[in-house]
Formats: C-alpha cells, structure tokens, sequence
C-alpha cells in the first residue's frame, strides 16, 4: 500500500523533530499530507536540519522535555494525534559517558512517559518507539543481531536503549492489550546518514566538517563496522510498521530491525574512502585514541523479519546512500525554501524506487 493513503489527513506526533532523524520525517509526512506535531527541545544549533529547512513553518512544534510526564500528556490532548513516533533521545554515545543521568531519564523515562501518557490519550492507536542498533549486548557476533537475541548495551546509550526496549515492552504487555488499545512497537535501526546531520563526533558529519575546509578526515576506529544506511531508509522502515500497526494493530506490536542489506556493511575505513570519493577530492589519516571510550568493533542487524513480515527492505545501496547523502549536504548552500525543496524531491524520488 502507498504510504500515502495511510498518513494523508491523519495526525501525526513526532518526537524529537527537531533531530536529525525527527526533521526528515516530519518533511516526508508533511509531503505525505499528515498533520505533523513536534515535541522536543529547541534545535541544538543553527545548522540542524530542522533550522535550515525551516521545519516548523509546515508542521506544529512544540517546545518540551519528554522527562516532563505534564507536558507530554498537554501536548497528546491538545492535538489528539492518532499515531505517535517517539524519536526524542539523548542520541550521542560520547555525551552518555559525560552525562550518564541525564540519558538514562530521557531515553527510559521518556519512553515510560510517552506510553503512560499514551494510554489515557484515547486517540492514539499506534506508537513506534525509536530505540537503536546498540540496543542488543554485543557479543561480537559476526552475524547479524536479530530481535530475539539479549538485550543491554556497555556504555550508558548503548544500555538506555536496551532499557528503553524493555520498558516498551513491559508497558505493552501490561497495559496495551486490549483490542482498541494503542498497539506499541519498537524499532532498532542503525547509524543513518544523509543531509543536515552536523551532530559533533559522527563519522559522515566529521567527514563533511574536514572535506569542506580542505582538512583530512580524522579517523579513530577504521576498522570497526558498522549498519550505515541513509536516513529515507530507516524511516520508510518506521513509516512501513506505522502502516501495519494503524491497519492491524496487534499482530505488529513488537520490536522491529531496520538496516542495510548484508553485503552492505563496511568498516569506517571504506565508508570514509566513498565519501572522500563521492566529494571528488580529500584524504584522511588514522588518529588513535588512547583514552577513547571502547567501542564494539562489530555490530549490524539481521533484518530478516521486516523483509519477511512487513514486506520492507532497504533501497539504497551504501554507494547510493553515500551519493544521495553528499548532494543532500551540498544542497545546504541554498536558501531554507530550496533546502526543503531538496529533501522533498530526495523523498520523492526515493518513494519511486522499487
Ligand atoms: N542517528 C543515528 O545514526 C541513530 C542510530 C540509531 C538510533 N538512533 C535513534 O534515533 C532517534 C533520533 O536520532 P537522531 O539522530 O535524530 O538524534 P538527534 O540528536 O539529531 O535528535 C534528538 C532529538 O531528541 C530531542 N530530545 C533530546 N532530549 C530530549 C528531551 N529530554 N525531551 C525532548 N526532546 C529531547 C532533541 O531535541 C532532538 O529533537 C534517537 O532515539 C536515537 O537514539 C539514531
């Protein structure tokens, strides 16, 4: 089914929209002819994709903290929305070592807030909570992780999305069981890429920073690998369950992965050289970091069963992703109304493959 006769004139909350992954979804279902309604903190700088596409002048946004149970539950009764996607999380690895508190309550207690604010929101009939690839222990498995295998997660992101699973999954199974309650899934993808991610300490980010100023890209984990695929990916994943979840509730209410094809995954060292190759010019040099945070050298997913249930499978190759991903941050020269522009026809030209 076209996603557009699921969204088209249904109401949409977003949060997190302000994010990198949050803005491109609220373009793709504003194109899509949704009533969107954001909830999040205010954009963290002025480079963000939601500034430069000047988001908020087609959707509703809403100032609020997803710790704060009050504001979410104001913002679910004031615009009724009939399906929500909780993406508002402290994203960032790196940040979770220097603030482990506060992502911990953002990323466990905001999924807790939202679902338990959702179940007194008698509008809402679906949830699609973003959780993440880091969700699952990693046990270095060459294989693919699959949504049966343990949870948990060593640095403090890493567990509060294992977390953040678990609560999903208790509050579902607790208080989401009747036919005509939400039905609550989640969704693990992996690291995204595409235009307008300026997050500090990501590797397509850091590659743009250094290639723009002529700089060589400083690479800390070459080899590590890593389920790099392009943002329209993982969100037509969350766009595919959200169908499913509003048409047949019950049956998809469960975790979900969405991730590049197997042959897919590389390590940062090739993702590097096909964006160096995509720009047409630069170089990068290996830096060790002694005292880096550890890292785990493998991880990618199994995707297996949203192939197979949900009939969803990635469309971009990483070459194409790398590809769609440079023109997307060399359309940041342009105005906001050509930015947006941008997007949209990325969306629509990604909507038109097979
Ligand atoms: N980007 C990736 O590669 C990736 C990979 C796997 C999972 N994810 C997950 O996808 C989701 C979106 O990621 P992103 O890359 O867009 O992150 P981002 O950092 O760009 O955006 C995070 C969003 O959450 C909001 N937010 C943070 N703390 C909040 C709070 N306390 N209350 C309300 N809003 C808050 C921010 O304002 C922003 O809108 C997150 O859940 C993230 O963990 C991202």
């Amino acid at each position: 089914m076209e996603l557009g006769d699921t969204y088209r004139g249904k109401t949409v909350l977003i949060t997190g929209d302000t994010g990198f992954k949050g803005s491109w979804l609220a373009i793709w279902l504003t194109e899509l002819g949704a009533k969107v309604i954001g909830f999040a903190l205010p954009p963290a700088g002025p480079r963000d994709n939601f500034v430069i596409c000047e988001v908020a002048r087609s959707i509703t946004h809403v100032d609020g903290d997803v710790r704060d149970y009050d504001a979410l539950t104001t913002v679910l009764g004031e615009h009724q929305p009939d399906i929500v996607f909780h993406l508002a999380a402290q994203a960032l690895v790196l940040d979770s070592y220097k603030d482990p508190r506060g992502t911990f309550a953002t990323n466990v207690m905001g999924v807790v807030n939202l679902l338990e604010a959702v179940r007194y929101a008698r509008s809402v009939r679906a949830v699609v909570v973003v959780t993440s690839d880091k969700c699952y222990e990693n046990q270095g498995l060459d294989r693919g992780y699959r949504e049966s295998d343990p949870l948990g997660g060593r640095d403090p992101y890493s567990a509060s999305k294992g977390a953040a699973e678990i609560a999903a999954s208790s509050m579902r199974r607790s208080f989401f069981t009747e036919p005509g309650d939400a039905a609550i899934a989640t969704a693990r993808a992996g690291n995204v890429i595409g235009g307008g991610d300026w997050a500090a300490n990501r590797i397509v980010p850091d590659c743009i920073r250094a290639l723009a100023s002529l700089e060589p890209i400083v690479v800390r984990n070459p080899s590590a690998i890593r389920p790099w695929q392009h943002v329209m990916d993982a969100l037509n994943g969350y766009l595919v369950l959200g169908t499913k979840l509003l048409a047949d509730g019950h049956r998809y209410a469960e975790a979900w992965n969405f991730g590049p094809a197997p042959g897919e995954v590389v390590p940062v060292s090739g993702l590097v050289e096909q964006m160096i190759a995509a720009w047409g010019s630069g170089t990068y040099r290996v830096e060790a970091d002694a005292g880096a945070p550890a890292e785990a050298r493998i991880l990618h997913l199994d995707i297996a069963k949203a192939r197979e249930q949900l009939a969803w499978s990635p469309k971009l190759s990483l070459a194409q992703a790398i590809a769609a991903t440079v023109q997307g941050y060399r359309a940041e020269r342009d105005d906001a109304a050509a930015i947006y522009a941008h997007r949209a026809m990325q969306i629509s030209a990604f909507r038109e493959l097979p």
